[in-house]
């Protein structure tokens, strides 16, 4: 209902909004511009983002390009304060994509890289036990011996150390990024699906800590193994597929100024009919941009059959791979077929 009250999206691309914040280092622990609820977002200062198409156009300024698809469910995911589920083959751009949306709204990046064996202390908060010791033992010279009300002290919020889900919670307006939850163990999922929930996190010496706010959640994973459905519920999901033949050219346009139009018209082709070929590692965005960085440095304005071969280690990855492209020829790969 909602997607029928939006107005009409006009793609691709090519809206320029003056207003809006200026670029900000996305990888940074900092504090944005205070812009209300993000969970509001369309009605805030950030917000005069009022559709899809904005919202790709918004994205576009940060040098990020999107379908209406990937557009519509992330404004949704602000609208609608959810979080966002991104899955998709390796390179497709689920990284860049919450990066860009954290500069595009003034907002910092919290990001939370996943890996097996990550745990509560590492997601949430640990207690700061060095500092913690400091101060008993400057309570102890000065002569305090009142245990109770030491040890009070010593579980106060700021021997506390926030860890990036804690962090985004008291970090208002932010941008979480959960990458790679495919990675992580079923026990974290279990307390991120706690997190996100109702965006809380109980620290038992504590109590309970709420997001006043609450982040924009992007959650990636490359399917290395199914995410729990209840998870899957509180988000709002998306595959992300490999960019269409204009869309891959203009992202290297956009990326790579100095590659020649007829260029990145070459890479971007191959690019797809590689994605074509039963291939260990097809190529994503990632590695169409490595090819033609590869290709600009060494001054080619186009891309034959010779500079193929002799580049091809920056798109393909695997050796299998390179053979079986090679034993195909790479006059059908640049030519079609
Ligand atoms: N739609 C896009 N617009 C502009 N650049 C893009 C887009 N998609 C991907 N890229 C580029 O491709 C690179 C790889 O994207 P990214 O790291 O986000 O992929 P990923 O899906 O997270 O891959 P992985 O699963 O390996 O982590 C980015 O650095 C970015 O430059
Ligand atoms: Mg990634």
């Amino acid at each position: 209902m909602l997607l029928m009250a939006q107005p009409k999206v006009d793609f691709p691309y090519g809206i320029t909004m003056e207003t809006l914040p200026e670029t900000r280092d996305a990888d940074v622990w900092e504090t944005g511009p205070r812009l209300g609820s993000l969970a509001g977002m369309a009605e805030t200062a950030a917000g005069g983002v009022a559709s899809p198409a904005e919202l790709a156009g918004l994205l576009d300024r940060h040098a990020y390009l999107c379908d209406e698809g990937l557009a519509t469910a992330c404004f949704l995911a602000l609208r609608m304060g959810r979080p966002l589920f991104l899955e998709g083959e390796a390179g497709v751009g689920k990284t860049e994509l919450a990066k860009t949306l954290a500069r595009a709204l003034g907002a910092p990046l919290i990001r939370l890289q996943c890996y097996e064996g990550l745990d509560a202390s590492q997601a949430l908060y640990d207690w700061d036990f060095p500092r913690q010791l400091l101060h008993l033992r400057a309570a102890e010279a000065a002569g305090v011996h009142d245990v109770d009300r030491l040890e009070g002290e010593l579980y106060d919020r700021r021997f506390l150390l926030a860890r990036p889900l804690l962090r985004a919670l008291e970090t208002a307006p932010s941008v979480l990024l959960v990458d790679e939850l495919d990675r992580a163990d079923d026990e974290f999922e279990a307390f991120l699906l706690e997190v996100l929930s109702d965006f809380t996190i109980t620290v038992p010496e504590l109590g309970t800590i709420r997001a006043e706010h609450p982040p924009v959640v992007v959650v990636t994973s490359n399917r290395t193994r199914e995410v729990h459905d209840a998870l899957k519920r509180r988000c709002l999901y998306h595959w992300l597929e490999h960019p269409s033949f204009d869309r891959e050219v203009a992202i290297i346009r956009r990326r790579l100024p100095g590659a020649a139009e007829r260029l990145a018209g070459q890479v971007a082709g191959a690019a797809q009919r590689l994605r074509d070929r039963d291939l260990l590692k097809p190529p994503g965005v990632a590695e169409t941009l490595d090819w033609t960085e590869a290709l600009v440095a060494l001054g080619a304005r186009e891309l034959d059959p010779g500079t193929a071969a002799v580049t091809l280690g920056a798109v393909l990855k695997y050796r299998e791979d390179q053979q079986r492209v090679l034993a195909g020829g790479l006059d059908a790969l640049l030519n079609g077929g």
